[in-house]
């Protein structure tokens, strides 16, 4: 089979994925309008060419910026209704979002309004598509741990909705033991945990993030490599990566995605996956990350079929699900 057409068909979970990264200006052209709100910019074309980074700080900048026009319940359930459109297109069939209450919560925008408009999206994905889906709350790193405990107080009403707390935001000078003890009561309180770490930051955050964090996968993880004993560990504790291919080149962790470690860590042993984290901003979602990634490092029908079905091994679905959708993935290479 055609590698594009392999892809296309493929059932696929989505596990790193922000809900604001997933803002197309054209529907905040939209709200803004809707809510009032002025935004610096003439044109969706204009906002594309701000669309140009150095480095991961450069994208949060204009990342909060633009979640900014969004105030009402309506505003969440539409941008989270447009992704799962997107998702329906890609045949991704299970996605696990984030989504960052602090930059909402510290506009004066409630938690119950982000929270409801997302969780109405997620139903009405369900209905029309069939997607299933978990709700991850990511605490903002560059703030700090009080802040966190304040959120996660914050989430008790919707406990049942959220399925685990990660980490996200600038990752370099803010590290995961910056976050022991709020992840620590997020765990006690039947919280799953991840994190960002090894993005931007050492391999060092990543040993953090799995010993003081006791995270189920990590987030991006791509530095990993650097360090022989750690990439030993997360092989033998077949820990996940949610790596980002598009979003590590716009974010200019690699220069191209020819030098992209994601072949490497996979051959090596890794459980690797591919997602889209902020597919607004970095120019694609999910297939559109896999063909180019595909592409670039020359990956096989298998190695296709492997990220896949290890999307659905790292994910938080039920075992009977997993089952379901590894065989439907297996039975695409016969
Ligand atoms: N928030 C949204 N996207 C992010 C990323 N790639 N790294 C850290 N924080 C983020
Ligand atoms: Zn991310």
């Amino acid at each position: 089979m055609k590698t594009k057409q392999l892809i296309k068909k493929l059932p696929k979970a989505e596990l790193h994925l922000h809900i604001e990264g997933s803002f197309e200006p054209e529907l905040m052209f939209k709200i803004a309008k809707r809510n009032k709100v002025k935004i610096r910019f003439k044109s969706v074309a204009e906002v594309k060419k701000a669309y140009a980074f150095d480095n991961l700080q450069s994208f949060l900048d204009i990342y909060y910026e633009g979640a900014k026009v969004l105030l009402v319940e309506n505003d969440f359930y539409d941008l989270t209704f447009a992704y799962l459109k997107k998702c329906h297109e890609d045949n991704v069939v299970h996605t696990e979002i984030f989504f960052d209450p602090q930059t909402h919560t510290d506009r004066g925008v409630p938690f119950k309004t982000v929270i409801t408009g997302i969780k109405k999206a997620l139903k009405d994905g369900k209905k029309k598509w069939g997607i299933t889906s978990h709700i991850i709350l990511c605490f903002l790193r560059h703030l700090s741990e009080e802040a966190a405990f304040k959120t996660l107080e914050q989430a008790r009403p919707y406990k049942k909705d959220i399925i685990g707390v990660g980490l996200d935001s600038s990752e370099v000078g803010h590290p995961p033991s910056k976050f022991q003890k709020v992840f620590e009561q997020a765990r006690n309180e039947g919280y799953l945990t991840v994190a960002h770490a090894g993005e931007e930051g050492p391999p060092a955050y990543i040993w953090e993030a799995l010993d003081l964090l006791k995270i189920k996968r990590i987030d991006h993880g791509v530095r990993s490599i650097e360090d022989k004993k750690l990439i030993d560990r997360i092989i033998k504790e077949k820990m996940a990566l949610t790596v980002c291919p598009l979003s590590n080149i716009k974010l200019r962790v690699f220069n191209t995605l020819k030098d992209h470690n994601l072949k490497k860590l996979l051959n090596q042993g890794v459980k690797v996956t591919i997602n889209s984290d902020d597919p607004a901003y970095f120019g694609g979602y999910m297939n559109q990350n896999f063909e180019e990634t595909a592409e670039a490092l020359k990956l096989t029908n298998e190695e296709i079929v492997t990220i896949a079905v290890n999307s659905f091994e790292a994910s938080f679905m039920s075992e009977a699900q997993k089952k379901k959708r590894i065989k439907q993935c297996l039975a695409l290479l016969k």
